[in-house]
């Protein structure tokens, strides 16, 4: 017989960019849901918007099973902001959404909502709840940036794609004596640029927490020439920033950018030619970051963090986000990552570690 729940029906969605182990985390949650407590699953396609559409389907044990190494989700995303943020229109098409999305929970007869992903969809549960929805978030994002985890999964996924994908250009770099600028992603955070530049060995890591000065960069790559190393790897977050970009009013910024290069990686291939003299070259990982199967790491983190969801549901512990918390897994108000982004603090250790074994940042440390 299944334990007693507070919860007996619940509503999963994945919402926001996919990342590789949100299957992982589906099969979790209701592996643990189902067997454990005999709770009914609403799985709800395509994040948010499925709830506006009223995009629903029961999930029985045959859809959650053979899934955990499979990439991508099996209910969907979306980046569907019912909250604003898609629309010129903002606050009547937004209050519209929620109460489709209010209408629907209460229609599905849902006790809770189940919210898998990344800072905007935390904060969109969060914003939920205060319209009187229970609702329970899990950290996904390979970016890393979610306040009050200590890790999100999709993050392992993707570094070990691009530190492979660093290695690979190091030897390319070195038989042709070029700088390469390798763009990973992490619009706002730095981190997957930060690790994956360390684990790859970067010669120099630009990172949207630190903004650069290309001047740096020459001479680094400079003194590198000068000590018979006549090639270097830069690995740039796609938000990297120049110290001269960072000045510049947001309008100035825009254009500047759109007229030097269709993202950060060509950018900075192009202002290292011209400082340098140097063939340069870029590759833009893209995609590839966040395709294909999560790595043993990411599918433990994201089965911990599925199953450790579904003790909140089973206790009625609505209105939080289970989170990695140094070595264990637990759970924080769902209000404090609401808004927020973790970025790398400028005192992190690895930031030190990689000046120790001669990395430079663009700055003149
Ligand atoms: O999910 C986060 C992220 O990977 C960011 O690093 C990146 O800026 C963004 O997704 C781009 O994704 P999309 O094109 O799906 O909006």
């Amino acid at each position: 017989m299944a334990n007693h729940s507070v919860t007996k029906r619940f509503g999963v969605l994945t919402a926001g960019g996919d990342c590789p182990g949100l299957n992982a985390a589906i099969r979790g949650v209701c592996r643990a849901a189902h067997d454990r407590y005999g709770m009914e699953i609403v799985g709800i396609a395509n994040g948010f918007r499925g709830l506006i559409e009223e995009d629903t389907r029961i999930l029985k044990p045959n859809d959650f099973s053979g899934i955990l190494t499979r990439g991508g989700t099996i209910l969907g995303s979306s980046r569907e902001k019912p909250f604003g943020g898609t629309t010129s229109d903002k606050d009547e098409v937004a209050s519209d959404k929620v109460s489709a999305i209010v209408d629907t929970y209460s229609k599905l007869k849902l006790d809770c909502l189940v919210v898998i992903g990344g800072n905007g969809t935390n904060t969109t549960g969060y914003k939920l709840s205060r319209e009187g929805l229970n609702v329970i978030g899990l950290p996904k994002t390979i970016d890393n940036d979610i306040v009050g985890t200590d890790r999100t999964f999709g993050f392992h996924s993707a570094l070990a794609i691009g530190t492979e994908a660093i290695d690979r250009l190091h030897s390319t770099a070195q038989s042709h004596n070029r700088a390469i600028v390798i763009e990973l992603m992490g619009h706002k955070a730095g981190w997957l640029a930060l690790y994956a530049g360390v684990a790859g060995g970067g010669d120099i890591i630009l990172l949207p927490e630190i903004p650069y000065n290309i001047r740096e960069i020459g001479r680094h790559i400079e003194k590198r020439g000068k000590s018979g190393k006549p090639f270097s790897i830069v690995v740039a977050a796609e938000g990297a920033i120049s110290v001269k970009e960072a000045e510049m009013d947001k309008k100035d910024r825009k254009k500047y950018r759109l007229e030097n290069g269709p993202s950060a990686g060509y950018r900075i291939a192009r202002e290292i030619q011209e400082e340098t003299g140097m063939d340069t070259r870029a590759t833009v990982l893209g995609y590839v970051q966040r395709g294909g199967i999560p790595s043993a790491s990411d599918r433990v983190l994201a089965t911990s963090l599925g199953t450790a969801a579904v003790e909140l549901l089973a206790k009625g512990k609505y209105g939080r986000m289970v989170a990695l918390i140094g070595n264990d897994i637990g759970s924080i108000d769902l209000s404090i990552p609401e808004g927020k982004v973790k970025h790398v603090p400028q005192d992190y250790y690895m930031i030190d570690t990689a000046r120790a074994v001669g990395t430079c940042f663009g700055d003149n440390n």
